[in-house]
This record gives structure tokens, sequence and C-alpha cells, in this order.
């Protein structure tokens, strides 16, 4: 883990200010805790201040967040500088990729969308291209191992990567028409490619083939999530069971259980 410090002055904004609808939304979170908890609306009330300042914290906007939640700005501070998903200083204007290095991923070619990002943005991480669009960094587990290697850009995942899909994803960003987020080679989840499958022997193991996958696009939002836009308004649609769900289309044996207080009712 790198060590995390706050920008240096010069790069620091003078003040930091909520715009009106982030701070009215800031004080509705205040209201989910009990009177005296509202430090627990601390990562979210952080977070929404990095959305607005273009996907950074800076020293002004800790302070803000610190005399809202009435919590010493060391506290905030420690929240800031523990977690990987706080940026400290600048980052690209366009993106800031954040590359998987955890286990999983590296065996699945990290190791070449780490390299794409040093040739095409920076050698070392956290500094901007030179044009100050894109930066980059590895971190660790983003929750996305079974669609490994996968990078997070702004507030959405971009799985299933290789080095040249790692390009195109960098490209663009850079002419403003990223693609879909989610996985890159169309996978619905992390459902295996071409289907579910069985070990039917041991030894030198063959698979069989015992379920298509429904053809449906992977499930995300229309468009990536911007800079500035916020990560919990979602529009990616509810999922639907498996086309050939067992427990919807074979019923158990002597049809559903009855509720006994309501034997016209199945029971719950
Ligand atoms: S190891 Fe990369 S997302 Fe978990």
């Amino acid at each position: 883990m790198s060590v995390r410090r706050l920008a240096p002055k010069e790069v620091q904004p003078a003040s930091f200010e909520f715009t009106p609808e982030n701070l009215a939304w800031a004080k509705e979170q205040i209201t989910h805790y009990p009177p005296g908890r509202q430090a627990s609306a601390v990562i979210a009330i952080l977070w929404r201040a990095q959305e607005q300042q273009a996907g950074w914290v800076s020293e002004a906007a800790i302070r803000v967040v610190a005399d809202m939640l009435e919590m010493p700005y060391i506290r905030v501070l420690e929240v800031a500088t523990f977690y990987t998903q706080f940026q400290l200083q600048p980052v690209g204007k366009k993106a800031h990729i954040q590359v998987c290095g955890t286990t999983p991923c590296m065996l699945r070619g990290a190791g070449d969308l780490i390299d794409v990002c040093q040739h095409r943005i920076h050698h070392d991480p956290f500094h901007l291209s030179a044009d100050g669009d894109f930066s980059w960094e590895e971190v660790e587990c983003l929750g996305a191992c079974v669609n490994a290697p996968m990078a997070m850009i702004w507030s959405d995942t971009y799985e299933d990567l290789t080095k040249e899909s790692m390009n195109k994803l960098i490209d663009g960003f850079a002419a403003g028409t990223p693609p879909k987020p989610g996985s890159q080679i169309g996978r619905q989840f992390a459902a295996p490619e071409g289907g579910a499958r069985v070990m039917t022997s041991g030894g030198a193991a063959t698979y069989t083939k015992v379920l298509d996958m429904p053809k449906e696009p992977a499930l995300a939002d229309a468009e990536p999530k911007k800079q500035t836009e916020s990560a919990n308004v979602q529009e990616r649609p509810a999922p639907k069971p498996p086309a050939a769900d067992a427990t919807k289309t074979n019923p158990p044996k002597g049809g559903t259980p009855k509720d006994p207080k309501n034997p016209k009712e199945p029971k719950k």
C-alpha cells in the first residue's frame, strides 16, 4: 500500500462548499442515524464531496465534512487516508483508472493492464498524463474477482479485460465515448462463458455443458458514470433468474406445500 498524504498546499483549493443539491442530500443522510451518531454518515458524505470535486478530496472538503458532522478534523482525515477509494490529489480529468492487482486479477493478466497504463498514462501511479486527462493506480481487490482482471473508473467496473480491451477503454474515455461498464466480453454477471458445466469424470476431467446461459446483454447502466455523477443513481435493469432455473420450471414432487392455516394458499 502506498503512503497516503494530502496533496501539497499549492494544489489545494482555498475553500470547499457543497452545491445546494448535495448539501440537502448530505443533511438527509445524517437523519438516517440516531442523534449523536451523525459521524456514521462520514463515508457517504465524504464520497459525495469527492464526486463534486472532480474525483478527489481536498483538505478544505475534509474540514467542511468534519464541521458538518461535528467530528475532529483528524478523524475525517483518518477515513480519507485509510480507504483507497478516496483520492487525496487531483486525478485525470477524463479518467482515473484503478487496476486491481490482487492475486486473482494478477493470475488473469492484471500485469498486462498495468503495462498499458504505464505506457499510455505515466510510468508511475498517481501521476497525471502529459495532457492531464488520465491517471492510474494499482489497488487491492475491488470485489469483481470472478470476472478478473478488472479495473474501476469513477463508479463503474470494467471486467474481463485484456491488453486490447484496456487500450480500447482508454481510447473510449479519451474520445468521450467510453464502452459500457461491466464485462467486456458480454458475460452476464459472472455466468460461465458458453454455459454452465459440470465435471462428469475424475482424473483427466471432462466437463459437460448442462445449461445454456440466457442470451441477454450484460446488465449495466446505459452509460458509464461521469466524473462528477453520483454512484447511488443507477438505471440498470433488475436481474432475472437464469432462463432454465430448475426451481421455477420443476415444482417439488406433490406440488407446492400448502399453508396449514389456509390450505388454499401456498406455504410461505
Ligand atoms: S482480485 Fe481483482 S477484483 Fe478481486
